[in-house]
């Protein structure tokens, strides 16, 4: 499997099959040919390989959230794994020794379903004749492989104070006071726990729709944040994400890019005589601001700054400066721009720990900051069961 699609070969080459399980026999159309590989729809699963099953979820064939449910649970992960690695073998140009020295540690899992405490859902009015009177505004997700939305009324992985507001929101946003008024086209829902009565905030809030702060308790710390902000997904791997992230390692001065609200910098907080944490969104960047406050992290700061012109400003602060202990990156899907990148090679802190949740990137990443840093570990955490995401957290060591 790669990137959560099944892996065929026709003629020798490559083809993609969404759907597909290891050892299926399957029917397939080729969709979409080009030079070095094809992509292909399955018509008719002959013969179900030993890891597929019936997909929990009734919107699974054409939702477009999840790609694994039609395989088991306990199976998904190492798949995940295995693509991660070979991702990180084939695209990154990291030199086989470095992953031959690598230490891949146990891949971490928790609970597969009602785990995600974020979720976006589209709003749209529908016409459908699935729809009541007072249901004439559904909510719901991308279909599979299209712009059209694909309305549910439950999600299985959400957590269970989630799934009970999205199961709320067609008679909310579309009973008859809300015929004059003008929907959101798009809402963001956050909750802070696992519990049915977990709190949950939505944005932006209207009438019946909560508004306000959620708070957390992580490892001695409390973080607040809204629905607007970046959270880690996994309810029931918030800790061990941050204690392999932050790991065992202390020191003089660290600072952090792409810190949303702080989850990283709390615990990089226990370690560190300063921390500098970089934020280019500013409701996240206030919030980051206000945890550290409110915890008395008085040696930690936040600068609200694009990364990619904060390595260049290097005023009032550290900056990316040489001599840092710690640098902790946990970019976006996008990775780290070459500036950056070429940024952390110059800097060469003594410890660099890169969070990701795009393997491609950080092969392509990992591929250049190789150069100068040694690979020690590579952790994987299945944030995102049911998908074909990961998560994964490398600890790097400047090379002497
Ligand atoms: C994957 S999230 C990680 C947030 C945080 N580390 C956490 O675990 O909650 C990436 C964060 O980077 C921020 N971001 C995106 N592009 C950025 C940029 N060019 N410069 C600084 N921050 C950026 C986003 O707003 C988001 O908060």
């Amino acid at each position: 499997m790669l990137g959560g699609d099944g892996l065929a070969r026709w003629r020798g080459m490559p083809v993609f099959v969404p759907r597909a399980a290891p050892g299926d026999v399957v029917e397939a159309r080729i969709t979409e040919r080009r030079p070095s590989y094809a992509r292909a729809e399955i018509e008719e699963v002959k013969t179900p390989g030993p890891l597929r099953r019936e997909a929990p979820c009734p919107f699974y064939e054409r939702c477009g959230g999840c790609q694994l449910q039609h395989i088991e649970d306990a199976e998904q992960l190492g798949l995940k794994v295995a693509a991660a690695v070979e991702t990180l073998r084939r695209l990154g140009g990291i030199a086989p020794a470095q992953l031959a020295a690598c230490r891949f540690e146990e891949p971490v899992s928790e609970r597969a379903w009602g785990y995600r405490l974020r979720a976006q859902v589209h709003v749209a009015s529908r016409s459908d004749g699935d729809a009541s009177p007072e249901e004439s505004v559904g909510v719901g997700f991308r279909r599979r492989r299209s712009h059209d939305l694909v309305f549910v009324d439950r999600c299985p992985v959400l957590a269970p104070a989630l799934e009970n507001e999205l199961r709320g929101l067609p008679s909310l946003l579309g009973g008859p006071a809300a015929a004059s008024k003008t929907q959101p086209s798009r809402l963001s829902l956050a909750t802070a726990g696992l519990e049915p009565d977990s709190p949950v905030v939505a944005a932006p809030p209207g009438d019946g729709l909560p508004g306000g702060e959620l708070e957390i308790d992580l490892l001695g710390k409390r973080l607040s944040y809204d629905a607007r902000c970046f959270f880690q997904a996994h309810g029931g791997l918030l800790e061990s994400l941050l204690l392999s992230a932050v790991g065992p390692f202390d020191g003089e001065a660290a600072v952090e890019l792409y810190a949303g609200v702080g989850f990283f910098t709390v615990g990089l907080a226990d370690r560190y005589r300063s921390v500098t944490a970089v934020e280019a969104e500013s409701v996240a960047a206030r919030y980051a601001r206000n945890n550290l406050r409110r915890n008395g992290l008085r040696h930690c700061r936040v600068d609200r700054s694009a990364v990619e012109s904060w390595i260049d400003r290097r005023r009032g602060g550290p900056g990316l400066e040489p001599g840092l202990d710690r640098v902790l990156v946990d970019p976006p899907r996008a990775g780290l721009p070459r500036k950056v990148r070429s940024a952390l090679l110059s800097a060469a802190p003594r410890r660099l720990t890169y969070v990701s949740c795009d393997p491609a990137t950080l092969a392509r990443d990992l591929g250049d900051l190789t150069r100068d840093f040694d690979l020690e570990s590579i952790s994987f955490f299945d944030v995102f069961p049911q998908t074909a995401h990961i998560e994964t957290v490398a600890q790097l060591r400047r090379r002497r």
